[in-house]
């Protein structure tokens, strides 16, 4: 595909124009290369590889190293003019800190090789992502449901329901674009409620169960895949059924390894005739 590089310039020309902004997860390298041949304008690193990867049973058990380890093997996936890649900050990263912040969010870029970092919270996060964003990172505000803090919101629950939370939605989402946040993700919001945050914004909004009024959308990939199966959140669309096809591939192979069907002749290096005479006449040892 003639592409040109994705640039936060392109993604916010991108929400003026009208045209909605393309991000999904993905956390290695294959899928890494799958998400760019698909033209899909941004990637997440995000730290849902906790739970969809890495086996966790929420995201609060990630690593900074885990994390790393999953941004270097996307870029070895991304050539320089694919989807615009962003690193998601785990759990304890960026809240203690402000200055451990910084120095987390400039690793992503320097040693993870992506363009920008995304951190949970509204208003509580306003001097951290001014402190990000001065030391020069790029940083994606995550509000609505916010699963590093999910207990705390009584568990993963919509938010921005009554006209108070949604008043205190749009008021975090102005205060993060006030600190130089660049892209902002809402999570499980009322659709009408994300459309009137989107507009309120100059920066692009991008929605996971947030309904269509947002500039963007993001899925995390093993869900839209239909490869992780613990549970089905109800605004995950799934686009394939990969978990049950690798499953009838294995026992596909396991039954033709167990009935000696595999390997064929056509997935085995065969011997010269000639070659072979020579060796077991020449030694005389026979076959
Ligand atoms: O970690 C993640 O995949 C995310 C998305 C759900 C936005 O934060």
């Amino acid at each position: 595909m003639n592409r040109k590089k994705t640039t936060i310039l392109t993604l916010h020309e991108k929400k003026l124009r009208g045209e909605p902004i393309t991000m999904v997860t993905a956390y290695d390298y294959p899928s890494a290369l799958a998400v760019d041949r698909a033209g899909i304008d941004t990637l997440l690193v995000g730290d849902s590889l906790g739970m969809v990867v890495l086996g966790y049973d929420s995201t609060t058990p990630v690593t900074m190293e885990e994390m790393l380890h999953h941004c270097r093997a996307v870029r070895r996936g991304v050539p320089a003019n694919g989807p615009w890649l962003i690193g998601d900050m785990p759990f304890m990263s960026y809240q203690a800190d402000r200055a451990e912040a910084v120095r987390n969010a400039g690793r992503f870029l320097r040693e993870g090789g992506m363009d920008a970092v995304k951190l949970e919270g509204g208003r509580a996060m306003v001097d951290t992502v001014r402190a990000i964003t001065d030391a020069g990172v790029m940083v994606v505000g995550h509000i609505g449901l916010t699963p590093q803090s999910a207990a705390q919101l009584g568990g993963y629950r919509v938010q921005g329901k009554t006209a108070a939370d949604a008043q205190r939605l749009l008021e975090d989402a102005l205060a993060l674009e006030a600190a130089g946040a660049v892209m902002l993700v809402l999570e499980m919001v009322p659709d009408r409620v994300a459309a009137r945050i989107s507009r309120a914004l100059r920066i692009p909004t991008i929605g996971i169960g947030a309904g269509i009024g947002c500039d963007g959308q993001v899925l995390v990939l093993h869900d839209m895949l239909g490869i992780f199966d613990r549970f089905t959140p109800k605004f995950v669309k799934k686009y394939a059924e990969l978990g049950p096809e690798m499953e009838r591939a294995l026992a596909e192979y396991r039954d033709d390894v167990a009935a000696r069907r595999f390997p064929d002749t056509e997935h085995s290096f065969l011997m010269d005739e000639a070659e072979w005479e020579k060796w077991v006449g020449g030694l005389g040892i026979g076959d």
